[in-house]
């Protein structure tokens, strides 16, 4: 229950604070590596090859896809969602131009004829329509409507929808204000793609139709992603400025481009702090999308931090970091106590020893808890994780469609020496 108060909080939070840049998504420059972590669906229409297609704004002035009755957009899903969702939430910025209703996005299986994961609008009624999330296992032969939710219908008004995806509800928040929740009963619980499905954005494929006409401003979900540095270290990394540049540097070369920090506390930082408060509630993932905690603030609950499900972690250059050899040992530096509250005597020296004789509190990531607390000497060869400091979405800026080589200012701005990013790590997040 904390935790869906956590969640709904979250999506009031995402709310308040999104509503002046919603719709700034990537639309250009962005990996798909990196977009599958954040599911920023619209993405896919980033090189501009669709037909029936235009380019608009949205009322607050951000770019947005007008979609014409001819559009057809669609993608092989794996290109920008994870194998499988579990708990997820979906936000989307739209306006419709008929009353006909149709799918707002779409991943259809293989024959085009079930809609595995979508949105729907029904048609306009008497003023009103449902909102329904379409949510059908693989070996089911026709889609199911999991939960719908009714809206007043407005004409020309921009729309902004949130649905928060639990085990065993559904919470539909409308213009950021949570309207309803419904109890469902999924089953199995994961929601598991065949992997010849296609994404669709805006229908649901030639079979099924429901050719959506309106404007989209972005389809997303926002997350905080976490990754492993490439290789072990001692706890000597040339202190806390050190590591985060190592944060920044590998996840830039790697294609993400979020403000990765060290997960590790320091002298001057408690590690439950390394994020930006207005974020702490949002649900942490790995590079590809799989969640590994409902929320950042529920690490630090004093409990360990127990991963939602067995830890499967990424180095930035995409190893896993559970399986794979470049990590003998299983173990993470955090030097934090399990309420997030730094470690004063046990952090190798605020992250500049390899001393044998000195320690930090490291956590086996075999236990499946991430803040446990193990004193290690400061020699061992542990993993170093890079959490985001803030969700991708708060820093975007506006951008011009159609530029190919256009980046948010954020993002294109290089720093060259660990002090140059602490400095700006400071000033995100005061
Ligand atoms: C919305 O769904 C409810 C329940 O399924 C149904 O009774 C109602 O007619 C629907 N409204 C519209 C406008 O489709
Ligand atoms: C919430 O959903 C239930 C069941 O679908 C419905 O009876 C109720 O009127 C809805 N509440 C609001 C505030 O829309």
């Amino acid at each position: 229950m904390r935790v869906l108060q956590g969640v709904m909080f979250a999506l009031a939070m995402i709310c308040t604070l999104l509503v002046p840049v919603l719709g700034s998504f990537e639309l250009v420059g962005q990996s798909i590596k990196d977009a599958l972590a954040e599911y920023t669906l619209t993405d896919i229409m980033n090189n501009n090859q669709f037909a029936g297609i235009e380019f608009g704004e949205a009322e607050d002035g951000f770019p947005a896809f007008r979609f014409l009755q001819t559009a057809d957009v669609k993608s092989p899903y794996r290109m920008l969602l994870p194998e499988k969702l579990y708990e997820f939430a979906i936000l989307i910025t739209f306006r419709q131009s008929s009353l006909k209703g149709g799918y707002l996005f779409s991943v259809v299986n293989p024959l085009d004829t079930v809609v595995q994961l979508g949105v729907h609008l029904s048609p306009v009624v008497k003023n009103s329509y449902n909102v329904s999330l379409v949510y059908t296992q693989a070996d089911q032969n026709t889609g199911r409507k999991l939960a719908s939710f009714g809206v007043a219908h407005a004409p020309d008004k921009w729309n902004s929808i949130a649905l928060q995806v639990l085990s065993d509800k559904v919470s539909f928040y409308y213009d950021c204000e949570l309207r309803n929740t419904t109890l469902v009963t999924r089953e199995p619980i994961e929601l598991v793609f065949d992997s010849a499905s296609t994404l669709y954005i805006g229908q649901a494929g030639s079979i099924i139709g429901g050719k959506f006409e309106g404007y989209l401003e972005k389809i997303n979900t926002p997350t905080l992603r976490v990754a492993a540095l490439n290789e072990p270290s001692t706890g000597d990394l040339q202190g806390i400025r050190g590591a985060d540049f190592a944060c920044y540097r590998q996840g830039r070369r790697a294609g993400l481009l979020g403000t990765f920090k060290a997960f590790l506390s320091s002298r001057v930082q408690n590690l439950d702090t390394i994020v930006r408060p207005a974020d702490r509630d949002l649900p942490v993932v790995n590079t590809r999308g799989d969640v590994l905690f409902n929320s950042w603030k529920g690490i630090f609950n004093g409990q360990g931090g127990f991963f939602s499900q067995a830890p499967r972690i990424y180095s930035f250059s995409g190893k896993n970091v559970m399986t794979d050899s470049t990590w003998p040992m299983k173990m993470v530096w955090h030097g934090s106590l399990p309420n997030g509250e730094r470690s004063m005597d046990t952090y190798c020296d605020a992250w500049h020893s390899g001393d044998h004789l000195k320690g930090s509190f490291a956590s086996n990531l075999d236990g499946h808890k991430l803040l446990e607390q193990k004193r290690q000497s400061c020699d061992s060869k542990l993993i170093i994780l890079c959490v985001e400091a803030l969700s991708q979405d708060r820093k975007r800026k506006k951008r011009e469609i159609g530029d190919g080589s256009s980046h948010g200012e954020s993002e294109s701005r290089e720093f060259k020496t660990a002090d140059e990013y602490a400095a700006h790590l400071e000033n995100l997040l005061l």
